[in-house]
Parts: structure tokens; C-alpha cells; sequence
């Protein structure tokens, strides 16, 4: 009986162990339709409007109305005001969206001025001048990272309300 029943919990101890595939196996192939390896988005080719969907509406949304209850400020028709403020410029390439992306620096700087556009994201946010982000600046201002995020964004939250901007980025305040 003894011999049985520690028979049984060896077998126990024993079974998912031997289930368990530790080894990767040589001849396994990829599933139908698998086949090629994936390409690094830096190098698909994609537009900035489908970069767009695949890297930013996950956390921004379609059409960039954010999500309050996860902390996304509302880029449509408020992105451009951060030009208007001292810093602004240098924000927008070191938010962890941006300047961790898995997005090259042309790629980002085509997002930032397609997202600087009228009909981009920034509608009438937008300032009458626009200096087109080039892929050289994004490279420069990216490497340097933010240290206080939420105080950096606050300060330059505060500059727009000195000059009579409307907040209307969708956060409680
Ligand atoms: C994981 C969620 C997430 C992803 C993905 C993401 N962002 Fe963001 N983004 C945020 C949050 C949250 C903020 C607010 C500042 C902060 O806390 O980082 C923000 C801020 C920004 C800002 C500054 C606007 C503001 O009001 O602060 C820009 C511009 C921006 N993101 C662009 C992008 C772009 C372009 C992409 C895609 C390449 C992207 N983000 C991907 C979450 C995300």
C-alpha cells in the first residue's frame, strides 16, 4: 500500500517535468503564413499615419483624444500650444512616447510635424509659425533625457496660462 501510494506521488512530481518541453525543439517551423521574419518598424517603410496607429492610439487614441483615466493628455487641438511656451519644443521629442520609440529620427520627425499640422493633430493649437523638426534635432534632443516629467509638463502648462491659453488637454486639474 505504502509503496503504491508514494508511487503515485512520485508519479505526480514527475509528470509536469516530463511535460515541460525545457528543450527548443530543431524541427519546429514557423505556423502557416509565419514564415518570413518580422521586419523592425524602423525599417517597414510604413507611413506616419499608420506609425501613428501602430506606436501612439494604443495610449492616445485614433484620433489622438486621449485617455484621461490613463494619464493621456488630449493631443488633438492642444499639441501645438507647447511651441508657444519656452521648452516646449524640447518637450515634445523627450516624452517617453517619443524619444523611446521604437521609431528612427526621420521617422519621429515626420511624426512631429504630421502631427503638427492643422489637419494633423494640432488644429487651431497651432501657432502661426511652424519650424519643421528635422531628423538631426529630434537625434540631438532625444538623447537628453527629462528628469521630472510631471513638473516639467506643469511648468510649461503654467507658462500657457500666463498667456491666456485655454487648458483644454482633457486632464483633471
Ligand atoms: C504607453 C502610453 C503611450 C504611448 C505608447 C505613447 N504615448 Fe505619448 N504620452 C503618453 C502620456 C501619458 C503623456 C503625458 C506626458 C507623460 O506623462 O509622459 C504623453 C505625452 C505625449 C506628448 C506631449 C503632449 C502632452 O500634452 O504632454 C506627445 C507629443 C506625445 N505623447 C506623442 C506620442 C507619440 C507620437 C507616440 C507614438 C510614437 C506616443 N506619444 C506614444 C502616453 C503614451
Amino acid at each position: 500500500m505504502r509503496t503504491r501510494l508514494l508511487l503515485g506521488l512520485l508519479c505526480l512530481i514527475a509528470a509536469p517535468l516530463a511535460l515541460a518541453r525545457a528543450i527548443p525543439d530543431p524541427q519546429q517551423r514557423p505556423a502557416p503564413g509565419n514564415e518570413r521574419p518580422q521586419v523592425p518598424i524602423a525599417e517597414a517603410g510604413y507611413s506616419t499615419a499608420v506609425n501613428y496607429q501602430l506606436q501612439c492610439a494604443g495610449c492616445h487614441q485614433a484620433s489622438g483624444q486621449g485617455s484621461p483615466a490613463n494619464d493621456t493628455p488630449r493631443m488633438r487641438g492642444f499639441v501645438g500650444n507647447f511651441l508657444k511656451v519656452a521648452g516646449g519644443r524640447e518637450f515634445l521629442v523627450r516624452v517617453p512616447g517619443i524619444s523611446q520609440s521604437a521609431l528612427n529620427n526621420v521617422q519621429l520627425a515626420d511624426m512631429l510635424n504630421w502631427l503638427l499640422t492643422r489637419d494633423g493633430m494640432a488644429g487651431d493649437s497651432l501657432p502661426q509659425q511652424v519650424q519643421p523638426y528635422t531628423a538631426e534635432e529630434v537625434s540631438a534632443i532625444r538623447s537628453v533625457s527629462i528628469l521630472n516629467l510631471p513638473d516639467t509638463r506643469s511648468g510649461l502648462i503654467k507658462a500657457m496660462q500666463a498667456q491666456g491659453i485655454v487648458i483644454e488637454d482633457g486632464m483633471p486639474r
